[in-house]
C-alpha cells in the first residue's frame, strides 16, 4: 500500500497528466476494497441517501447522516485521501453555518477536504470553508441538491448559453479558494476546456475523458443500486445478481436442512451421557 496522498499530489498528477481514480464508498467494507484496490480517493457522497438509505433523492440525508458514513469509511480507508460530501441544508443557510458543519467532517470524522454544490451563488460559502483551512471540492454541472431547479437528472453545458455560465462558476470557484472542480454530465468538449482553463485539478463524473480524473458511483458500477442507471455508468460487476442467488440458496438450504452442516457445529466436549443426565434434571 503507497503512502496516504494529499492535495499537493493531486496538483503534481495534473501537471504530469496523471489521471486520479476516485469513487464513492459509505461503509467500512467499500472504504476497505477501494484502498485495497489502490484508489486515489474517495468520496463520501450524499448519493448515500439512495445508494444506501433507499431514498428517492440526497435531500433527507442529514449532517449526522454524514458523519456516520464518513467515520466508518475512514475506518475502512486509513491510508486514502476521503472527501466528505456536504448534504443538503449545511451550507445554504450562511458562511457560518457553512464553516461549522465543513469543521464537523474533519473533528468528527478525520476527512481530508468536503466537497459542496454549486457555483457562483455557493462563492462565499467556499472562501468561508477555505479560509478556515479546509480543502474545499467545487462540483458544478448535474447538481442533485439542486435537480428540482434543473427540471430533474439532466445532463448540463449542452448549449452555449449553460457551457458559459458553467464557464463562469468554474472560474469563480477557483478564485473563491476551491483546491478542485468535480464537472457532472456535461459535454466532453466542456470538460477539457475548463480543465485547461483552470490551475486547480478538474474531474469528471460522466462529463467525459479529457480532465484530470474520473469518479464513479460504487453503487453504479457494482451494479449493487438497482432504481436506475445513468448513461454515463460503465457496469464493472453485477453484484445484486451475486447476492441475491446467495440468499436465494440459502433460502433453500435452510428450507431442505442442508445448512448447517456437521462443519458448521459446536460438538460437546462432555459426553452424550453426562448431557443426558443433564437433561434428566430438567425432567423431575
Ligand atoms: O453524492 C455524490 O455521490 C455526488 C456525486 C454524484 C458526484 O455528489
Amino acid at each position: 500500500m503507497g503512502k496516504k496522498k494529499s492535495i499537493v499530489d493531486f496538483y503534481e498528477m495534473k501537471k504530469k497528466g496523471e489521471k486520479v481514480s476516485w469513487i464513492t464508498a459509505y461503509d467500512y467494507p467499500m472504504a476497505s476494497f477501494a484502498e485495497q484496490a489502490g484508489l486515489d480517493m474517495i468520496l463520501v457522497g450524499d448519493s448515500l441517501g439512495m445508494v444506501v438509505l433507499g431514498y428517492q433523492g440526497t435531500i433527507p440525508v442529514t449532517m449526522d447522516d454524514c458523519i456516520s458514513h464518513c467515520q466508518a469509511v475512514r475506518r475502512g480507508a486509513p491510508n486514502t485521501y476521503v472527501i466528505g460530501d456536504m448534504p443538503f441544508g449545511s451550507y445554504q443557510v450562511s458562511d457560518e453555518d457553512a464553516v461549522i458543519n465543513a469543521c464537523r467532517f474533519l473533528k468528527e470524522a478525520d476527512m481530508d477536504a468536503i466537497k459542496l454544490e454549486g457555483g457562483v451563488r455557493v462563492l462565499s460559502k467556499i472562501k468561508a470553508i477555505s479560509d478556515a483551512g479546509i480543502v474545499v471540492f467545487g462540483h458544478i454541472g448535474l447538481t442533485p441538491q439542486s435537480s428540482g431547479q434543473l427540471g430533474g437528472f439532466k445532463a448540463q453545458g449542452r448549449t452555449v448559453d449553460s457551457a458559459r455560465e458553467l464557464i463562469k462558476d468554474a472560474i469563480a470557484i477557483q478564485e473563491a479558494g476551491a483546491r478542485a472542480l468535480l464537472l457532472e454530465a456535461v459535454p466532453p468538449e466542456l470538460t477539457e476546456y475548463i480543465s485547461k482553463k483552470l490551475s486547480i485539478p478538474v474531474y469528471s463524473i460522466g462529463a467525459g475523458l479529457p480532465c484530470d480524473g474520473q469518479l464513479i458511483i460504487c453503487g453504479d458500477m457494482l451494479g449493487l443500486f438497482q432504481a436506475f442507471t445513468p448513461k454515463f455508468v460503465k457496469k464493472y460487476a453485477n453484484v445484486a445478481e451475486i447476492i441475491t442467488n446467495a440468499f436465494k440458496e440459502y433460502v433453500a438450504d435452510v428450507k431442505g436442512e442442508k445448512f448447517p452442516e456437521d462443519k458448521h457445529v459446536y460438538h460437546a466436549i462432555d459426553s452424550k451421557e453426562a448431557f443426558e443426565a443433564l437433561f434428566r434434571e430438567f425432567e423431575q
